[in-house]
């Protein structure tokens, strides 16, 4: 089938090149990023192949199907940026990614916490110039501390894993499903203000729907214990940046590190190094000492990258067989 691939970089190009031969993909790698300037070189192609931040609203949509498109394929698990009930009307099908590997994120979400918690991005810089001083690096133990895992879905179950079992954290979960089998590791589950409320560290693994838009937004920071620290590795949007400047200021927020952004669109997976950065929020909150950010890196490890292709190139071949379509998404389904 003939694909075109939007916001291609060098390793997807070549985890999907290692990967295709079976399959016979005829693959156009291009660079842009899908919005409504960019979908008319989809034109002609019967499927598109997105990440994270090409834009499928509606009026995209509308404009690919107008050229042919029948299949997204999005090779990531979220599909927040796809405008789901607009694909149905067009009569285009959307299959995702479901899982490719959770433990990349989970391992990664855990690192960044370490990272908050011990002061390690800071203890590189310093060193770097010689500056072996300790002053200002004082962390915590984790062992012992609460944290609140918002979501234990494939993501969220393996850092409560590891916190609990690993670290000896109190782990304060909240999700609508919860997972039976981490109550006998003694994760307890909380209603989502009491594990944001109670908790040393918040680490956020539920996906963004218009009920998770600015979880943590003025009210919440101001609801945290006192000095928290909160990861996000989930969507941008789960946080209200603006109100997490607020609290960092007032001392309220300990610390956040963060791999998502909600205004991250045009800023990650790109080299600015020689740009000036318009975003205001993004440089503010770069700015303090206890905020480290990555650029959507959780999920980039060898064996994520080989199940992404693996996975939606599979998802491509069935649908050009005509074959059930396990991977779709569809508005009924994510009512579910
Ligand atoms: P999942 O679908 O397995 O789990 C999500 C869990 O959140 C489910 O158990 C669901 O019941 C729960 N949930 C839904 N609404 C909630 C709410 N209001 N409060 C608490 N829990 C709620 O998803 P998975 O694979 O664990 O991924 C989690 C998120 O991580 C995804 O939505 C995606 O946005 C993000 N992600 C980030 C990556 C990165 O590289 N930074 C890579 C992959 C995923």
């Amino acid at each position: 089938m003939r694909v075109a691939m939007f916001s291609a970089k060098p390793y997807d190009r070549r985890s999907f090149e290692e990967r295709n031969a079976p399959h016979g993909h005829e693959i156009t790698y291009l660079e842009p990023r899908l919005s409504a300037q960019t979908a008319a070189l989809a034109h002609g192609f019967p499927a598109v192949c997105l990440f994270v931040n090409d834009e499928a609203d509606a009026p995209v949509i509308a404009r690919l199907a107008q050229g042919g498109v029948r299949l997204i394929a999005l090779r990531c698990a979220g599909f927040n940026n796809v405008d789901l009930a607009a694909a149905e009307r067009h009569g285009i099908t959307v299959a995702r990614v479901p899982a490719y590997s959770p433990h990349a994120v989970a391992e990664f979400t855990v690192g960044l916490m370490l990272s908050l918690v011990r002061h390690i991005h800071r203890a590189y810089q310093r060193t770097r110039d010689n500056n072996f001083a300790l002053d200002g690096l004082l962390g915590f133990d984790l062992h012992g501390k609460t944290v609140g895992v918002v979501g234990t879905g494939r993501i969220g179950a393996i850092v409560a894993r590891i916190l609990r079992a690993g670290f000896g954290c109190h782990v304060l979960a909240s999700d609508p499903c919860p997972d039976e089998t981490l109550a006998s590791l003694g994760v307890r589950y909380a209603a989502p203000e009491e594990a944001i409320a109670a908790s040393d560290i918040v680490t956020l693994h539920c996906p963004l729907t218009p009920g998770t838009h600015h979880l943590l937004d003025a009210a919440a920071f101001a609801r945290m214990r006192r000095g928290a620290l909160v990861v996000n590795t989930s969507r941008g949007a789960l946080l209200d940046s603006e109100a997490a400047i607020e609290a960092l200021k007032s001392g309220r927020l300990g610390g956040l590190a963060i791999d998502v952004y909600e205004q991250e669109a045009d800023l990650f997976f790109e080299d600015l190094s020689n740009e000036i950065i318009q975003d205001d929020v993004l440089q503010r909150l770069m700015m303090f000492p206890n905020v480290l950010v990555t650029g959507h890196q959780a999920f980039f490890t060898r064996e994520a990258l080989e199940n992404i292709a693996d996975t939606t190139l599979a998802n491509i071949t069935a649908f050009a067989r005509g074959a059930a379509l396990e991977n779709a998404v569809t508005v009924a389904g994510t009512r579910g």
